[in-house]
């Protein structure tokens, strides 16, 4: 069953790809859209509530402006936000995160647990990029905020990250690419691959479910199948979206 939260108007909120910084509304705005969004999710049982410290996802936000080498990115301040808030209530003991180009995704996605946003303890948050020079990126960004040495960045296919992975991951991100013959089809053999690996309770999260919905059409069936994911709810924030998964 598909189901969805659309905000009025995320046709209109487009982000320059090379301006990662630049701000797109006013915070009051982006923190209504992004908290109603938390209550659909919570109503449907995908989140087991919506609090989050608004301030540590700012100093967050700060760090990653301060700290981090971007060369681009789709994430814009509502996806920031919505993940950082997903991270900070989840907070996974293991994440698993495939495809993070140079770490901005990443970030966001764990930032609950390290960095000036940090909020838990996790056990590890692992990234996984197949490409060379932006692993290498990804783990120059993430070393200079990484002080309680919890993050790992692999440069592998993120397949068989999940394939060989040993013991249980409690979010997984997908942002993949498979280039293309594949395409972002390629986040349904890595969910595949982690399936059993997931919890009860487990997070899955792919981006580009509104801009790559024709090729993630086949993941999108899967995750909103209840006898795979108990629930999902796709959030249509800005033009990219996110699909977001329970098990
Ligand atoms: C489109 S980028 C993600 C960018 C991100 N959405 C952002 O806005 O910053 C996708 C990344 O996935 C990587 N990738 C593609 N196939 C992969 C695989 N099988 N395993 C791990 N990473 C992969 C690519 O090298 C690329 O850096």
């Amino acid at each position: 069953m598909s189901e969805c939260y659309e905000v009025e108007g995320w046709q209109d909120y487009k982000m320059d790809y090379d301006r990662p910084h630049e701000e797109l509304e006013p915070i009051v705005k982006e923190v209504e859209v992004v908290g109603a969004g938390l209550k659909i999710l919570e109503s449907r049982g995908i989140l087991p509530h919506t609090s989050y410290d608004a301030d540590k996802m700012l100093a967050h936000r700060q760090m990653v402006r301060d700290e981090f080498e971007i060369p681009w990115t789709a994430i814009t301040p509502r996806m920031q936000r919505l993940l950082y808030a997903i991270s900070a209530i989840v907070q996974p003991r293991i994440a698993v995160a495939a495809g993070i180009f140079c770490g901005n995704t990443f970030v966001s996605c764990v930032a609950g647990g390290v960095g000036e946003g940090a909020c838990y303890d996790p056990d590890r948050l692992i990234g996984v990029e197949i490409e060379r020079k932006s692993a290498e990126l990804a783990r120059k960004n993430l070393t200079k905020i990484d002080k309680n040495k919890v993050v790992e960045i692999k440069c592998e296919d993120a397949i068989d990250t999940a394939a060989n992975f040993e013991g249980q991951i409690e979010l997984l991100y997908l942002d993949a690419d498979g280039g293309p013959d594949k395409g972002k089809g390629i986040y349904l053999d890595i969910l595949k691959a982690a399936y059993d690996k997931l919890p009860t309770g487990a997070v899955v999260l792919a981006h580009n479910s509104v801009n790559c919905a024709d090729r993630l059409k086949s993941y999108l069936a899967f995750v909103r199948d209840q006898s795979h994911m108990r629930a999902s709810m796709n959030m249509i924030i800005d033009p990219e979206g996110l699909e977001v998964s329970v098990k």
